[in-house]
């Protein structure tokens, strides 16, 4: 019912068998027949050919509808004939450049299928073309992850104005199949933990080869992940991770913590990329973390001796404490992932501040040989930035194992 009404953009996600395609593709049927001469386009990021695309499946509705000839309606091989001279064709963005585009100018629905697979270029291209009044832009799409573009556009706090968002399901679907429901029930007795991504239309998680998918499922169940306060008597701690360096600085992650008796307890969790030491300080400070104890990673394998001394300057000149843990030469990625599992019984987590950190640890994973069968070490995406200053968190917990923490101290020493 959202999708109905007229909207600058407007978007289905969700799992398998929801309906999403065959709404919007009754949807240009329906337009095409009420707007003479109206142009669409339906979109795929890739279209080696039009088996890729959407048109068989407008042609079968067609058909069902008893829709043809007489009603203005003509298949082409490459593209469908519309009332009024209008048409409805289908194009693969990455076939388009920034001159090509401008061929879509003057068509007024543009519906995007699969588009969790869309680059941020081809939204950069899409959104300023798709330009007339009244025209319309259209996505469908099941989640692969928060950050797609498609997603960041879409399902942010501040979405575009003008945009009907719904998320759909097989269980909203009025005419889903019994044989998709067999294929749901199989799923969810066969592969579990893929169920909720594809049929409910949660985001993708790495189950093989996932460092971490076990021990967050485990805290999950046992309540560790929820609402952890900070002691405000206890040291809180940044551990550090920064993937760069001077200009070049690309992801910092950041995790804040305190230790407390046996437990380590993570109240937040910040990641961003492209931004200048200075914005990583301005968030410690608006987030009331000013005064944390930050802890560095000194690790040979992937920061050079120069970067980890200018980082650790400029904190102190920030006025932080800083600590710096030792080289921990070529094994310390998965030093740092023995430590993170080793120690995850026992960490706890405030969830409403941590979910992004939470998320990259869910994906961080093995990159693997196919055909030998053998695990190449983490793979290094999005997610080892969080991951890493995750492990530097637990690697810095075992350093001073004997120490019991006092309240209100504020500086320790590494102790090796
Ligand atoms: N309007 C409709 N009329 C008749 N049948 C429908 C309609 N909408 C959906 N269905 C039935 O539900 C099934 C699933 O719908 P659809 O293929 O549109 O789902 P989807 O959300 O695009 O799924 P996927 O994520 O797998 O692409 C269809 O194969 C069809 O059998
Ligand atoms: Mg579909």
């Amino acid at each position: 019912m959202p999708l109905l009404a007229p909207a600058r953009y407007k978007a289905a996600f969700g799992g398998r068998g929801s309906g999403k395609s065959h709404f919007f593709a009754d949807l240009i049927i329906e337009d095409s027949l009420k707007h003479k001469g109206l142009r669409s386009v339906c979109i795929r990021e890739v279209q080696k050919s039009l088996k890729d695309s959407a048109k068989r499946l407008i042609e079968d509705k067609l058909t069902e509808h008893g829709i043809g000839t007489a009603d203005g309606f003509k298949v082409f091989r490459e593209a469908i004939e519309t009332p009024g001279d209008g048409i409805i064709t289908f194009q693969g963005m990455q076939d388009h450049t920034a001159e090509s585009i401008k061929s879509l100018e003057g068509f007024k629905r543009a519906w995007a299928e699969e588009a969790q697979t869309l680059s941020a270029r081809s939204l950069a291209l899409l959104r300023p073309t798709i330009r007339a009044e009244e025209s319309e832009l259209w996505f469908s799409w099941n989640p692969r992850r928060k950050t797609d573009p498609v997603d960041l556009m879409l399902r942010s706090d501040i979405p575009p104005t003008g945009a009907a968002v719904v998320r759909a399901n097989w269980s909203d679907n009025p005419w889903f199949p019994k044989v998709l429901e067999q294929e749901r029930l199989d799923c969810l007795r066969d592969v579990p933990d893929q169920y909720d991504h594809i049929w409910e239309g949660g985001y993708a998680t790495v189950t093989e080869g996932a460092y971490y998918a076990r021990p967050i499922a485990i805290a999950k169940a046992e309540g560790r992940i929820g609402r952890v306060a900070a002691d405000p008597l206890m040291t809180r701690r940044a551990f550090w991770d920064i993937g760069g360096t001077g200009a070049k600085a690309d992801a910092a992650a950041i995790w804040i913590a305190q230790f407390i008796g046996r437990e380590i307890r993570v109240i937040d969790y910040y990641e961003a990329s492209g931004q200048p030491l200075a914005a990583h300080v301005a968030w410690l400070r608006a987030k009331g973390f000013g005064d944390a104890l930050c802890v560095l990673p000194h690790d040979g394998a992937t920061n050079d001796r120069v970067f980890d001394v200018s980082y650790e300057s400029a904190l102190r000149d920030a006025g932080f404490a800083v600590e710096v843990v030792p080289n921990q030469g070529a094994g310390a990625a998965a030093l740092r992932i023995e430590a993170g599992r080793r120690h995850f019984p026992s960490i706890w987590f405030n969830e409403e501040t941590t979910r992004a950190g939470l998320e990259a640890l869910g994906w961080y994973h093995e990159k693997r040989d196919e055909m030998r069968h053998i695990g190449l070490g983490p793979e290094h995406d999005w997610s080892s930035h969080g991951a890493d200053a995750f492990g530097l968190m637990c690697v810095a917990y075992e350093g001073p194992k004997a120490r019991a923490e006092v309240p209100g101290r504020r500086r320790q020493r590494w102790v090796v």
